[in-house]
Protein backbone atom coordinates (compact mmCIF):
# COMPACT_ATOMS: atom_id res chain seq x y z
CA UNK A 1 0.00 0.00 0.00
CA UNK A 2 1.05 3.80 -0.95
CA UNK A 3 2.11 5.53 2.07
CA UNK A 4 1.07 9.14 2.69
CA UNK A 5 4.05 11.91 3.75
CA UNK A 6 3.38 14.18 5.83
CA UNK A 7 4.93 17.84 5.41
CA UNK A 8 4.82 20.29 2.17
CA UNK A 9 3.27 18.48 -0.43
CA UNK A 10 1.59 15.74 1.39
CA UNK A 11 -0.66 14.90 -1.33
CA UNK A 12 2.19 13.03 -2.50
CA UNK A 13 2.45 9.43 -2.02
CA UNK A 14 5.81 7.72 -1.46
CA UNK A 15 6.92 6.44 -4.54
CA UNK A 16 6.04 9.37 -6.73
CA UNK A 17 7.39 12.12 -3.99
CA UNK A 18 10.86 9.89 -4.33
CA UNK A 19 10.18 10.60 -8.54
CA UNK A 20 12.69 12.25 -10.52
CA UNK A 21 10.30 14.75 -11.31
CA UNK A 22 8.64 15.28 -8.17
CA UNK A 23 12.26 15.72 -6.91
CA UNK A 24 13.72 17.97 -9.77
CA UNK A 25 10.65 20.68 -8.63
CA UNK A 26 12.08 20.52 -4.84
CA UNK A 27 15.76 21.00 -6.38
CA UNK A 28 16.72 17.86 -5.05
CA UNK A 29 19.92 16.12 -7.03
CA UNK A 30 18.17 12.90 -9.12
CA UNK A 31 19.63 10.12 -11.26
CA UNK A 32 18.97 11.42 -14.14
CA UNK A 33 17.24 14.64 -15.83
CA UNK A 34 13.84 13.92 -15.82
CA UNK A 35 12.00 14.80 -19.27
CA UNK A 36 8.36 15.38 -20.27
CA UNK A 37 7.31 17.44 -23.09
CA UNK A 38 4.37 19.80 -23.36
CA UNK A 39 1.64 18.98 -25.79
CA UNK A 40 3.28 15.37 -25.65
CA UNK A 41 -0.72 13.80 -25.85
CA UNK A 42 -1.41 15.47 -29.93
CA UNK A 43 -1.56 15.23 -33.80
CA UNK A 44 1.37 14.23 -34.35
CA UNK A 45 0.66 10.69 -32.69
CA UNK A 46 -1.17 8.08 -34.27
CA UNK A 47 -2.55 6.83 -31.19
CA UNK A 48 -3.75 10.20 -30.87
CA UNK A 49 -5.38 11.11 -34.79
CA UNK A 50 -6.95 7.49 -34.32
CA UNK A 51 -9.18 8.63 -31.26
CA UNK A 52 -9.68 12.26 -32.81
CA UNK A 53 -11.28 10.21 -35.72
CA UNK A 54 -13.27 9.37 -33.71
CA UNK A 55 -14.46 12.14 -31.38
CA UNK A 56 -14.15 15.58 -31.85
CA UNK A 57 -11.68 17.46 -29.61
CA UNK A 58 -14.54 18.82 -27.05
CA UNK A 59 -16.21 15.32 -27.13
CA UNK A 60 -12.18 14.16 -25.86
CA UNK A 61 -11.92 16.22 -23.25
CA UNK A 62 -15.49 15.89 -21.78
CA UNK A 63 -14.95 11.91 -21.95
CA UNK A 64 -12.93 11.48 -18.60
CA UNK A 65 -12.07 8.04 -19.59
CA UNK A 66 -10.72 8.42 -23.02
CA UNK A 67 -8.84 11.63 -21.77
CA UNK A 68 -7.34 9.26 -18.91
CA UNK A 69 -6.60 6.78 -21.60
CA UNK A 70 -4.89 9.40 -24.22
CA UNK A 71 -2.61 10.77 -20.98
CA UNK A 72 -1.51 6.97 -20.15
CA UNK A 73 -0.64 6.05 -23.68
CA UNK A 74 1.37 8.99 -24.64
CA UNK A 75 3.16 8.98 -20.76
CA UNK A 76 4.13 5.30 -21.51
CA UNK A 77 4.85 5.73 -25.87
CA UNK A 78 7.49 8.17 -25.02
CA UNK A 79 8.69 6.87 -21.48
CA UNK A 80 8.85 10.64 -20.16
CA UNK A 81 9.34 11.34 -15.92
CA UNK A 82 5.49 12.55 -15.76
CA UNK A 83 2.10 12.81 -17.79
CA UNK A 84 -0.24 15.83 -18.07
CA UNK A 85 -3.57 15.37 -17.71
CA UNK A 86 -5.51 15.68 -21.07
CA UNK A 87 -7.57 18.51 -21.01
CA UNK A 88 -7.31 21.93 -22.27
CA UNK A 89 -6.94 25.54 -20.84
CA UNK A 90 -9.97 27.12 -22.53
CA UNK A 91 -12.49 24.60 -20.34
CA UNK A 92 -12.39 26.94 -17.93
CA UNK A 93 -13.77 29.44 -20.18
CA UNK A 94 -17.12 27.17 -21.78
CA UNK A 95 -19.50 27.67 -18.29
CA UNK A 96 -19.22 31.09 -19.11
CA UNK A 97 -21.96 30.53 -21.80
CA UNK A 98 -18.94 32.69 -24.32
CA UNK A 99 -19.56 29.82 -27.31
CA UNK A 100 -15.82 27.81 -27.22
CA UNK A 101 -15.64 26.08 -30.27
CA UNK A 102 -12.00 24.25 -31.71
CA UNK A 103 -12.57 24.62 -35.05
CA UNK A 104 -10.95 22.00 -37.13
CA UNK A 105 -7.70 23.91 -38.42
CA UNK A 106 -8.27 27.19 -37.26
CA UNK A 107 -8.05 26.33 -33.44
CA UNK A 108 -10.11 27.64 -30.81
CA UNK A 109 -12.79 30.40 -31.37
CA UNK A 110 -14.76 31.98 -28.79
CA UNK A 111 -18.17 33.02 -30.68
CA UNK A 112 -18.76 35.55 -28.45
CA UNK A 113 -15.79 37.73 -27.16
CA UNK A 114 -16.19 39.64 -23.99
CA UNK A 115 -15.09 43.22 -24.84
CA UNK A 116 -17.32 45.84 -22.89
CA UNK A 117 -17.72 46.53 -19.47
CA UNK A 118 -21.76 46.00 -19.58
CA UNK A 119 -20.60 42.48 -20.70
CA UNK A 120 -17.46 41.78 -18.10
CA UNK A 121 -20.33 42.51 -15.13
CA UNK A 122 -22.60 39.77 -17.16
CA UNK A 123 -20.46 37.01 -16.95
CA UNK A 124 -21.00 34.95 -13.91
CA UNK A 125 -18.83 32.98 -11.64
CA UNK A 126 -19.55 29.12 -11.40
CA UNK A 127 -18.63 26.30 -9.12
CA UNK A 128 -15.80 24.62 -10.76
CA UNK A 129 -16.37 21.65 -8.70
CA UNK A 130 -19.29 20.73 -10.51
CA UNK A 131 -18.79 22.13 -13.87
CA UNK A 132 -15.70 20.93 -14.66
CA UNK A 133 -16.21 17.39 -12.46
CA UNK A 134 -15.19 15.44 -15.99
CA UNK A 135 -11.30 16.56 -15.19
CA UNK A 136 -11.14 15.72 -11.92
CA UNK A 137 -12.74 12.17 -12.82
CA UNK A 138 -9.98 11.70 -16.09
CA UNK A 139 -7.85 12.88 -13.04
CA UNK A 140 -8.73 10.20 -10.54
CA UNK A 141 -8.62 7.47 -13.56
CA UNK A 142 -5.51 8.24 -14.18
CA UNK A 143 -3.80 8.40 -10.93
CA UNK A 144 -5.54 4.65 -10.12
CA UNK A 145 -4.15 3.35 -13.35
CA UNK A 146 -0.65 4.96 -13.90
CA UNK A 147 1.41 3.98 -11.07
CA UNK A 148 4.83 4.58 -12.22
CA UNK A 149 5.23 8.67 -12.73
CA UNK A 150 3.34 11.46 -11.47
CA UNK A 151 0.48 13.16 -13.08
CA UNK A 152 0.64 16.96 -13.96
CA UNK A 153 -2.36 19.05 -13.75
CA UNK A 154 -3.06 22.23 -15.23
CA UNK A 155 -4.77 25.45 -15.76
CA UNK A 156 -4.38 28.72 -18.03
CA UNK A 157 -3.14 31.96 -16.55
CA UNK A 158 -5.83 34.53 -16.24
CA UNK A 159 -3.88 36.82 -18.49
CA UNK A 160 -3.67 34.22 -21.17
CA UNK A 161 -7.30 33.37 -20.79
CA UNK A 162 -8.51 36.89 -20.85
CA UNK A 163 -6.59 37.26 -24.22
CA UNK A 164 -9.21 34.25 -26.02
CA UNK A 165 -12.16 35.78 -24.15
CA UNK A 166 -11.41 39.42 -25.69
CA UNK A 167 -9.81 38.72 -28.76
CA UNK A 168 -12.17 35.26 -29.61
CA UNK A 169 -9.20 33.63 -30.86
CA UNK A 170 -5.19 33.17 -30.74
CA UNK A 171 -3.75 36.70 -31.73
CA UNK A 172 -1.04 38.45 -33.02
CA UNK A 173 -0.88 41.46 -31.63
CA UNK A 174 -3.21 41.10 -28.64
CA UNK A 175 -4.84 45.13 -29.74
CA UNK A 176 -8.25 44.18 -28.36
CA UNK A 177 -6.62 43.05 -24.64
CA UNK A 178 -4.44 45.79 -24.28
CA UNK A 179 -7.52 48.52 -25.39
CA UNK A 180 -9.63 46.90 -22.65
CA UNK A 181 -6.57 46.82 -20.07
CA UNK A 182 -5.58 50.25 -20.58
CA UNK A 183 -8.71 52.19 -21.69
CA UNK A 184 -10.61 50.81 -18.67
CA UNK A 185 -8.72 49.44 -15.44
CA UNK A 186 -11.59 48.90 -13.04
CA UNK A 187 -12.77 46.18 -15.99
CA UNK A 188 -10.08 44.39 -16.62
CA UNK A 189 -9.12 43.46 -13.11
CA UNK A 190 -12.93 42.74 -12.43
CA UNK A 191 -12.65 40.67 -15.44
CA UNK A 192 -8.66 39.08 -13.68
CA UNK A 193 -10.67 38.67 -10.48
CA UNK A 194 -12.87 36.92 -11.66
CA UNK A 195 -11.02 34.29 -14.12
CA UNK A 196 -8.61 34.06 -11.31
CA UNK A 197 -10.57 32.64 -8.51
CA UNK A 198 -11.96 30.11 -11.31
CA UNK A 199 -8.41 28.96 -12.05
CA UNK A 200 -7.44 28.72 -8.23
CA UNK A 201 -10.07 26.46 -7.18
CA UNK A 202 -10.00 24.53 -10.39
CA UNK A 203 -6.44 23.56 -9.33
CA UNK A 204 -7.08 22.78 -6.19
CA UNK A 205 -10.04 20.55 -6.99
CA UNK A 206 -7.14 18.78 -9.31
CA UNK A 207 -4.90 18.20 -6.38
CA UNK A 208 -7.94 17.46 -4.60
CA UNK A 209 -8.04 13.97 -7.47
CA UNK A 210 -4.42 13.37 -7.25
CA UNK A 211 -2.20 15.58 -9.58
CA UNK A 212 1.03 15.75 -7.95
CA UNK A 213 2.11 18.83 -9.51
CA UNK A 214 0.32 21.91 -11.37
CA UNK A 215 1.34 23.69 -14.55
CA UNK A 216 0.34 26.87 -14.86
CA UNK A 217 0.06 28.46 -18.74
CA UNK A 218 0.99 31.95 -19.30
CA UNK A 219 1.62 30.99 -22.83
CA UNK A 220 1.11 34.71 -24.40
CA UNK A 221 2.42 36.61 -20.95
CA UNK A 222 5.24 37.72 -23.20
CA UNK A 223 3.61 40.02 -25.51
CA UNK A 224 3.19 42.44 -22.52
CA UNK A 225 6.25 44.60 -21.60
CA UNK A 226 7.51 43.49 -18.30
CA UNK A 227 5.94 46.81 -16.57
CA UNK A 228 2.25 46.07 -18.12
CA UNK A 229 3.04 42.24 -17.23
CA UNK A 230 3.61 43.06 -13.48
CA UNK A 231 0.90 45.68 -13.31
CA UNK A 232 -1.67 44.24 -14.98
CA UNK A 233 -0.95 40.27 -14.92
CA UNK A 234 1.40 39.62 -11.99
CA UNK A 235 -0.64 40.16 -9.27
CA UNK A 236 -3.65 37.99 -10.87
CA UNK A 237 -1.38 34.74 -11.51
CA UNK A 238 -0.25 34.88 -7.52
CA UNK A 239 -4.20 35.03 -6.82
CA UNK A 240 -4.39 31.75 -9.07
CA UNK A 241 -1.73 30.14 -7.31
CA UNK A 242 -2.90 30.86 -3.76
CA UNK A 243 -2.27 27.84 -1.17
CA UNK A 244 -1.15 25.71 -4.52
CA UNK A 245 2.46 25.50 -3.66
CA UNK A 246 1.66 24.39 0.00
CA UNK A 247 0.36 21.25 -1.70
CA UNK A 248 2.07 20.33 -4.74
CA UNK A 249 4.97 21.98 -6.74
CA UNK A 250 4.41 24.84 -9.48
CA UNK A 251 5.84 25.15 -12.50
CA UNK A 252 4.87 28.40 -13.98
CA UNK A 253 4.79 29.01 -17.85
CA UNK A 254 5.39 31.61 -20.38
CA UNK A 255 6.81 32.48 -23.81
CA UNK A 256 8.86 35.18 -25.26
CA UNK A 257 9.61 35.75 -21.60
CA UNK A 258 13.14 36.38 -21.66
CA UNK A 259 12.95 39.86 -20.50
CA UNK A 260 10.42 39.36 -17.74
CA UNK A 261 11.63 35.39 -16.11
CA UNK A 262 12.31 37.66 -12.72
CA UNK A 263 9.00 39.08 -12.87
CA UNK A 264 7.38 35.63 -13.90
CA UNK A 265 9.31 34.23 -10.78
CA UNK A 266 7.53 36.76 -8.36
CA UNK A 267 4.85 36.05 -9.03
CA UNK A 268 4.74 32.03 -7.97
CA UNK A 269 5.69 28.59 -8.58
CA UNK A 270 8.64 26.20 -7.48
CA UNK A 271 10.06 26.08 -11.41
CA UNK A 272 9.68 28.60 -14.02
CA UNK A 273 9.94 27.75 -17.44
CA UNK A 274 11.84 29.20 -20.01
CA UNK A 275 11.46 28.85 -24.15
CA UNK A 276 14.76 28.41 -26.55
CA UNK A 277 15.00 32.40 -27.13
CA UNK A 278 17.05 32.51 -24.39
CA UNK A 279 20.24 30.55 -23.42
CA UNK A 280 19.02 28.03 -20.22
CA UNK A 281 21.96 29.23 -17.90
CA UNK A 282 21.53 32.86 -18.72
CA UNK A 283 17.49 32.45 -17.97
CA UNK A 284 17.83 30.43 -14.43
CA UNK A 285 20.22 33.08 -13.42
CA UNK A 286 17.36 35.74 -14.06
CA UNK A 287 14.96 33.45 -12.63
CA UNK A 288 17.41 32.65 -9.77
CA UNK A 289 19.08 29.25 -8.58
CA UNK A 290 16.71 29.22 -6.08
CA UNK A 291 13.85 28.25 -8.39
CA UNK A 292 14.14 25.36 -10.68
CA UNK A 293 13.76 25.88 -14.71
CA UNK A 294 11.93 23.85 -16.86
CA UNK A 295 12.77 24.11 -20.75
CA UNK A 296 13.87 24.88 -22.93
CA UNK A 297 14.21 23.32 -26.58
CA UNK A 298 13.04 24.62 -29.72
CA UNK A 299 10.06 22.51 -30.55
CA UNK A 300 11.28 22.50 -34.33
CA UNK A 301 14.57 21.06 -33.58
CA UNK A 302 12.34 18.35 -33.68
CA UNK A 303 12.40 18.07 -37.66
CA UNK A 304 16.52 18.15 -37.58
CA UNK A 305 18.63 15.11 -37.73
CA UNK A 306 19.06 12.99 -34.72
CA UNK A 307 22.59 14.41 -34.60
CA UNK A 308 21.28 17.97 -34.41
CA UNK A 309 18.81 16.76 -32.22
CA UNK A 310 21.18 15.34 -29.80
CA UNK A 311 23.63 18.76 -30.02
CA UNK A 312 21.06 20.90 -28.84
CA UNK A 313 20.04 18.62 -26.17
CA UNK A 314 23.47 18.13 -24.97
CA UNK A 315 24.23 22.19 -25.31
CA UNK A 316 20.54 22.27 -22.81
CA UNK A 317 22.17 19.88 -20.33
CA UNK A 318 25.85 21.48 -20.41
CA UNK A 319 24.17 24.79 -19.51
CA UNK A 320 22.00 23.45 -16.54
CA UNK A 321 25.56 21.47 -15.26
CA UNK A 322 24.23 19.24 -13.85
CA UNK A 323 22.65 21.46 -10.78
CA UNK A 324 19.53 19.88 -9.68
CA UNK A 325 15.92 21.74 -10.18
CA UNK A 326 16.10 21.00 -13.99
CA UNK A 327 13.53 19.58 -15.70
CA UNK A 328 14.18 18.65 -19.44
CA UNK A 329 11.35 20.23 -22.23
CA UNK A 330 10.65 21.77 -25.17
CA UNK A 331 10.15 25.98 -25.15
CA UNK A 332 6.62 25.68 -26.00
CA UNK A 333 4.14 22.40 -27.28
CA UNK A 334 5.40 19.47 -29.60
CA UNK A 335 4.14 20.57 -32.75
CA UNK A 336 1.55 18.79 -35.01
CA UNK A 337 3.68 17.19 -37.74
CA UNK A 338 6.57 16.18 -35.56
CA UNK A 339 8.28 12.96 -36.43
CA UNK A 340 7.30 10.74 -33.49
CA UNK A 341 10.52 8.67 -33.39
CA UNK A 342 12.95 11.72 -33.07
CA UNK A 343 10.67 12.56 -30.36
CA UNK A 344 10.94 9.63 -28.61
CA UNK A 345 14.94 9.39 -29.65
CA UNK A 346 15.49 13.12 -27.52
CA UNK A 347 13.59 11.19 -24.19
CA UNK A 348 16.05 8.33 -24.50
CA UNK A 349 19.01 11.24 -25.53
CA UNK A 350 18.36 12.92 -22.51
CA UNK A 351 17.83 10.03 -19.67
CA UNK A 352 21.22 8.34 -21.21
CA UNK A 353 23.20 11.50 -21.48
CA UNK A 354 22.43 12.79 -17.98
CA UNK A 355 22.13 9.99 -16.04
CA UNK A 356 24.77 9.84 -13.13
O1 LIG B 1 -0.44 16.70 -23.81
C1 LIG B 1 -0.66 17.79 -23.26
O2 LIG B 1 0.18 18.71 -23.21
C2 LIG B 1 -1.95 17.98 -22.50
C3 LIG B 1 -3.02 18.58 -23.20
C4 LIG B 1 -3.03 20.06 -23.55
C5 LIG B 1 -3.74 20.52 -24.67
N1 LIG B 1 -3.75 21.87 -24.62
C6 LIG B 1 -4.41 19.67 -25.65
C7 LIG B 1 -4.76 20.22 -26.97
C8 LIG B 1 -2.53 21.18 -22.88
C9 LIG B 1 -1.63 21.25 -21.66
C10 LIG B 1 -2.99 22.32 -23.57
C11 LIG B 1 -2.73 23.70 -23.13
C12 LIG B 1 -3.09 24.80 -24.03
N2 LIG B 1 -4.19 24.94 -24.82
C13 LIG B 1 -2.37 26.01 -24.13
C14 LIG B 1 -1.12 26.32 -23.35
C15 LIG B 1 0.06 25.68 -23.98
C16 LIG B 1 0.53 26.36 -25.21
O3 LIG B 1 0.55 25.68 -26.25
O4 LIG B 1 0.86 27.54 -25.13
C17 LIG B 1 -3.02 26.84 -25.04
C18 LIG B 1 -2.59 28.21 -25.48
C19 LIG B 1 -4.19 26.15 -25.46
C20 LIG B 1 -5.22 26.65 -26.40
C21 LIG B 1 -5.33 25.78 -27.57
N3 LIG B 1 -5.93 24.54 -27.60
C22 LIG B 1 -4.86 26.06 -28.87
C23 LIG B 1 -4.14 27.32 -29.30
C24 LIG B 1 -5.20 24.97 -29.66
C25 LIG B 1 -5.05 24.86 -31.15
C26 LIG B 1 -3.68 24.63 -31.56
C27 LIG B 1 -3.55 23.26 -32.10
O5 LIG B 1 -2.52 22.64 -31.84
O6 LIG B 1 -4.49 22.82 -32.77
C28 LIG B 1 -5.82 24.01 -28.84
C29 LIG B 1 -6.29 22.68 -29.24
C30 LIG B 1 -5.60 21.52 -28.58
N4 LIG B 1 -5.35 21.41 -27.24
C31 LIG B 1 -5.15 20.33 -29.21
C32 LIG B 1 -4.64 19.51 -28.20
C33 LIG B 1 -4.11 18.12 -28.35
C34 LIG B 1 -5.31 20.01 -30.69
C35 LIG B 1 -6.75 19.70 -30.91
C36 LIG B 1 -6.99 18.62 -31.92
O7 LIG B 1 -6.93 17.42 -31.56
O8 LIG B 1 -7.31 18.96 -33.06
Amino acid sequence: MLKVVSGSHSQIHTPLRESAFIKACRREPTPHTPIWLMRQAGRYMPEYRAVRDRMSFLELCHDSEQAADVTITAARALGVDAAIIFADILLVLEPLGVGLEFVKGDGPSIREPVRDPARIDALQPYDTADRLSYVYEAIRLTRAELTEVPLIGFAGAPFTLASYLIEGGGSRNYVATKQLMYGNEAAWQRLMELLAGLINSYLHSQIDAGANAIQLFDSWAGCLSPTDYARFAAPHSTAALRGISERAPVIHFGTATSGMLGDIRSAGGDVIGADWRIPLDRAWEAIGHDRGIQGNLDPVTLFAPTETIAQAADDILERAAGRPGHIFNLGHGILPQTPVDHVKFLVDHVHEKSSR
